[in-house]
C-alpha cells in the first residue's frame, strides 16, 4: 500500500481570516483574577523546570515514574493567535516522581512546521481550526504537524502524537524533537492517531483518518520491538472523523462519527480541516469491527447520531457481544464552535458537551446504546491492565452543576454500581486524569490529576486514591508557573 500526498490534496489555504482582530490571552486576563482565560494562554516559555511545592498530604512512596503530557502551549507568536484550542503548537511535559517528590520538566516541540515559521519571522501554515493570513502551499500533512495531542512511549521510544500526520520521536532527557516516525516507507507521513493502544505483550494497534485524496482508515499494528507488523488502509466513504478506537482481545472496533469531509469545501483551500467538515446526522454513527489477524471488516453496525472523541475500554463477550463506553455529544459544536470561543476568552458553554455512554455491538448487526449518563463527561480513561477485557471502571471528568459542562470540574469513576467523585474548588480547572496500577485487582491504584489554578495562576498535580476519590487527593503539588490545558497523558513507571 502507498499512500501519496499532492500539492493539490493536502491541506492548502489562502485568505485571512480575522484573527488578527482577536485580544490576546494576556489581554483577556488582565483585570481579572480567576478568569479561565489563563487555560488558553501561551506556556511562559519555551522550556520549563521546576519541581513541585507541596501542598497538602502525603506522596505514596511507591508511587515511581514519568507521567508524560502534551497539548497546544504555543497559541500565540509573531503577534498572532490562533482561533481554536487545538491548533497551537505541542508542549511535551514530564512530571517525575522519584518517591520523595515530582519534578516537572516542559519543552514546546521544535517540528518542522515550527521552524519554518520561526525562519520566516511568522506564522504561516494552516493548523486544524484556523488558518494564519497569507498561508504557505503544503505538500503533506506532516508541513502542518503541530505534535499536540499526546503521547506515548513504546519499544523505548517516546513520541508526540497528532491527528493528521505522523508521530514525532524526542528525545526523553532533552525532550527536543528527533524527527518524524516511519514505520515503514510507503506508509510515511500517513496519519498516526492520538490514541495508540498498547496491550500487556507490547503490541501496539493505532489508526489513521485520512479523508484526502481518497477516504482511507487506516490500521495499524506494531509488534513490541517498535516494528510495524502489518497495516491496511480500509477504503471506507463516506469517512467520518474519528479520534479514538477500542480493542477488543480479538477484534479493533471504530465508531465513525458523521461528521464527514466536504471534498469540495476543502478544495477551495480556503477553509482549515475543521471546517471543512459537515455535521451529516442522517449518516448516523456506523461501527466497523475490524480483525485483528486480517486488519479487515467483519461486522458493521448503525447507531443514531453522535459526536465523540473518546473511548474508555471495549470488550468481547463468548458469543461475540462487544461492550463499549465513549462520552458523546448530540453533534460537534462544542469543538466547531466553544473551542473556538475559548481562544477570545468566551468561556460559557452553550453547546451539550459530551456524556458518557456504553454502547453494545451485538453479533447479529443490532447496536444500541444502552446506558447513558446525565452529567457532561470527557477524558474517560480505565486501568491500562484491563485494555481488551472486561472493565467495571472508568475515570473521567466530569460537570458538577453547570448545565452544560464546561469546565469539568469533578473527578469521577463511573461503574456499574455505585460511582464515585470528587469536586474540585471553582477557582481550579482539572484536567485528564491517568491510572497508575498498583497491586492486582482493577482500580487498585493511583489516578493522577494535573490542574490549573486560577487563583494562585500556576498549575499542579493531585495524586487520588482511585478506589477512594470521595476522599479528595492524598497529596497536592503546586508549580511556581501556569501552563496552559494539555490534552492526552500516558503513565511509564520507574
Ligand atoms: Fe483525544
Amino acid at each position: 500500500m502507498t499512500v501519496r500526498f499532492t500539492r493539490r490534496d493536502t491541506l492548502r489555504a489562502a485568505g485571512s481570516l480575522p484573527l488578527l482582530l482577536a485580544p490576546t490571552a494576556a489581554g483577556l486576563a488582565a483585570g481579572a483574577d480567576e478568569s479561565p482565560a489563563l487555560a488558553f494562554a501561551t506556556a511562559e516559555a519555551e522550556r520549563l523546570s521546576a519541581p513541585l511545592q507541596s501542598l497538602r498530604g502525603r506522596l505514596p512512596s511507591g508511587l515511581t515514574g514519568t507521567l508524560w503530557r502534551n497539548g497546544p502551549a504555543e497559541h500565540d507568536r509573531f503577534g498572532h493567535r490562533y482561533g481554536h484550542w487545538f491548533d497551537g503548537d505541542g508542549m511535551i511535559q514530564t512530571f517525575r516522581f522519584d518517591g520523595a517528590g515530582v519534578s516537572h520538566r516542559a519543552r514546546i516541540l521544535d517540528t518542522p512546521k515550527r521552524r519554518r515559521e520561526m525562519a520566516a519571522g511568522r506564522r504561516m501554515l494552516p493548523a486544524f481550526g484556523s488558518v494564519p493570513p497569507d498561508p504557505a502551499e503544503t505538500r503533506r500533512p506532516d508541513d502542518m504537524n503541530a505534535a499536540n495531542t499526546s503521547t506515548v512511549v513504546h519499544a523505548g521510544r517516546h513520541m508526540a502524537l497528532w491527528e493528521g500526520g505522523s508521530a514525532l520521536a524526542f528525545d526523553p532527557e532533552t525532550l527536543e524533537a528527533e524527527g518524524f516516525v516511519a514505520w515503514r516507507k510507503d506508509v510515511a507521513g500517513a496519519p498516526f492517531s492520538a490514541h495508540p493502544k498498547v496491550e500487556a505483550d507490547g503490541t501496539m494497534w493505532n489508526i489513521g483518518y485520512l479523508p484526502v485524496p481518497r477516504p482511507l482508515l487506516i490500521f495499524y499494528r506494531i509488534d513490541p520491538a517498535g516494528r510495524l507488523a502489518k497495516v491496511n488502509a480500509l477504503p471506507v466513504s463516506p469517512l467520518g472523523l474519528t479520534h479514538d478506537f477500542v480493542v477488543t482481545e480479538r477484534r479493533l472496533v471504530v465508531l465513525l462519527t458523521p461528521f464527514v469531509l466536504d471534498r469540495d469545501r476543502f478544495a477551495s483551500g480556503h477553509t482549515p480541516i475543521l471546517d471543512a467538515h459537515v455535521w451529516r446526522p442522517e449518516l448516523g454513527v456506523r461501527a466497523l469491527v475490524v480483525d485483528k489477524d486480517s486488519l479487515e471488516v467483519e461486522r458493521r453496525h448503525e447507531l443514531p447520531p453522535g459526536f465523540h472523541f473518546h473511548h474508555g475500554n471495549g470488550w468481547e463477550e463468548a458469543d461475540g457481544t462487544i461492550r463499549l463506553d465513549l462520552c458523546q455529544a448530540p453533534d460537534p459544536a462544542f469543538v466547531t464552535r466553544e473551542f473556538r470561543d475559548v481562544m477570545r476568552g468566551e468561556t460559557r458553554f452553550r453547546s451539550e458537551h459530551p456524556v458518557y455512554r456504553r454502547v453494545v455491538l451485538r453479533p447479529g448487526g443490532s447496536a444500541a446504546y444502552e446506558h447513558g449518563g446525565t452529567a457532561a463527561a470527557d477524558f474517560p480513561r480505565v486501568d491500562p491492565r484491563r485494555l481488551g477485557r472486561r472493565h467495571d471502571m472508568t475515570f473521567a471528568l466530569a460537570s458538577v452543576d453547570e448545565p452544560v459542562g464546561w469546565p469539568l470540574r469533578r473527578t469521577v469513576r463511573f461503574g456499574p454500581g455505585e460511582t464515585d467523585g470528587w469536586s474540585w474548588p471553582r477557582h481550579r480547572i482539572p484536567e485528564e486524569h491517568v491510572f497508575v496500577p498498583r497491586g492486582a485487582g482493577e482500580g487498585d491504584g493511583w489516578l493522577l490529576g494535573p490542574f490549573l489554578d486560577l487563583r494562585r495562576r500556576a498549575s499542579g498535580l493531585a495524586v487520588f486514591e482511585a478506589q477512594r476519590l470521595a476522599d479528595g487527593p492524598v497529596w497536592e503539588g503546586i508549580l511556581p508557573y501556569p501552563l496552559p490545558l494539555a490534552l492526552h497523558g500516558t503513565f511509564a513507571p520507574a
